[in-house]
């Protein structure tokens, strides 16, 4: 992989972080539970932590960071729109739950292809956000397990 193509993934990573920075704070809104929509807006400010530290890292390649839209689209066969509009905790909770796995699925193969051959630093970045979005994933899959009973 070289640095085009790496700035190239950054770029769909910095999207897809943003569409749900605004998934996840629409749903924080539109959700009467306090508690669950404590946790959207907790987990908004998470992803936008990694559209700043994706963001950053574009740059110090040498990138520009782009918005590339609705990447959302693609993943889960429904634009970022209906997506945004879905309701009912369950909905939501599932689409979550998809969307995570895909961010989790990428981010592993990215890791694998430019662990030792890029500095440290984009590894740990990577890293960083698995690990979140695998807390994001265990979280939804909870809640969701928990409304089921
Ligand atoms: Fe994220
Ligand atoms: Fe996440």
């Amino acid at each position: 992989m070289d640095k085009e193509q790496l700035i190239s993934k950054l770029n769909w990573f910095y999207s897809f972080e943003l569409n749900q920075v605004d998934l996840y704070t629409s749903q924080s809104k539109s959700t009467e539970d306090d508690y669950i929509a404590l946790a959207f807006e907790r987990i908004a400010y998470i992803e936008q932590q990694h559209v700043d530290n994706i963001g950053n890292k574009i740059k110090k390649l040498g990138g520009k960071p782009t918005a590339l839209g609705d990447v959302v689209a693609p993943i889960i066969g429904k634009t970022l729109g209906k997506v945004l509009a879905l309701s009912g905790i369950g909905n939501l909770l599932k689409v979550n739950i998809l969307l995570e796995q895909k961010a989790m699925k990428d981010y592993k193969e990215l890791i694998h292809s430019v662990k030792g051959k890029y500095d440290n630093e984009v590894v740990k970045i990577l890293q960083s956000n698995l690990i979140d979005e695998d807390l994001h994933a265990a979280w939804f899959n909870n809640k969701l397990l928990e409304l089921k009973k």
